[in-house]
């Protein structure tokens, strides 16, 4: 593996990971079907919590899901075989070193990956290279800077800081979806376009408060508690008392708020050897 990975790799964020892609999934899937026969790759699909639905919204469309992590790898595959889907491949394999040809896929999907890397336009580059001319990208990054919540909290703000922070030290940007637009087009695709997705929580809500404020997000933050207090970043009441404010925002009168960011593109289609559109242009006038 040529990247560091901060989390992702032990049961209860597997479970976080779930519910995360269980809480969210029409608000980030709703407008992605892929065509029946088409290619599809998912770069860093994980214990595969959002190739279940990919599999399930386009059934007539082929799935090569990927991953660095052998033990994700496993789990993904034992999860869509329970669930009986069959277009879906899994192969261990690392985004800088992947194992196939130029222009092998019609799309490529990738999902809260580019966060966890140091060098997510070069990523992106090599996923372009695998696209035929004009097939499309999707990424989908979070941005912690983009919570909001009532009561607001300080303390809380200084937890969900430690996070930001672990992962920017192990090389990732959890302040990435912000940046989605540009990264995309210095990865040179075309008609990029983002959208940014607001997970929206209170108690009229309590789907969202249960799987999103509580079982994503606070049990994310929860998560670094260890390595947070180690790096000497918090003082553990500081930490704790933040992490019983981000619950305080699950009662009657709370509210928490997160955007995700949907970033969509093409790869350039190869221009046509002697097609030139000025002068065509010139000669019909
Ligand atoms: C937060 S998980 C997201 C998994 C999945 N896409 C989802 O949305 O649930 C990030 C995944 O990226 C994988 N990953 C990180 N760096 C990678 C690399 N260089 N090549 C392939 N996979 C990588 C990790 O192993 C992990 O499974």
């Amino acid at each position: 593996m040529t990247e560091t990975y901060v989390h992702g790799y032990h049961a209860r964020e597997n479970e976080r990971l779930q519910d995360q892609a269980g809480t969210l999934v029409e608000l980030l899937h709703s407008d992605t079907e892929y065509p029946r026969g088409s290619r599809v790759l998912e770069a860093g699909c994980g214990v595969g919590a959002q190739t279940i639905t990919l599999a399930r919204r386009s059934p007539h469309a082929h799935f090569t899901s990927i991953d660095v992590s052998a033990g994700s790898l496993a789990e993904a595959e034992q999860r869509i075989e329970r669930a009986g889907f069959t277009n879906v491949e899994f192969r261990q394999a690392d985004i800088f070193s992947l194992p196939f040809e130029a222009e092998s896929f019609d799309h490529v999907f990738v999902c809260f990956v580019l966060e966890h890397l140091a060098r997510p336009v070069q990523a992106l580059q090599i996923l372009e290279r695998l696209l035929r001319p004009g097939g499309t990208i999707t990424v989908i990054e979070g941005d912690h800077g983009s919570t909001c919540f009532h009561p607001d909290s300080p303390a809380a703000h200084a937890a969900i800081e430690c996070q930001v922070a672990l992962q920017r030290e192990a090389g990732g940007n959890a302040l990435i979806g912000r940046q989605l637009y540009p990264l995309m087009v210095e990865a040179g695709f075309d008609a990029v376009r983002v959208s940014p997705r607001m997970v929206y929580a209170d108690a009229s809500r309590p789907h969202m408060v249960d799987g999103f404020t509580r079982k994503t997000f606070t049990a994310m933050i929860e998560g670094v508690r260890e390595s947070a207090i180690a790096a000497g970043l918090i003082a553990r009441d500081s930490f704790d008392a933040g992490i019983r404010d981000l619950h305080r925002t699950t009662q009657r009168d709370g509210v928490f708020c997160y955007t995700f960011f949907k970033g969509i593109g093409k790869k350039p289609q190869r221009p046509i050897p002697g097609f030139h559109p000025g002068y065509e242009t010139c000669v019909h006038l």
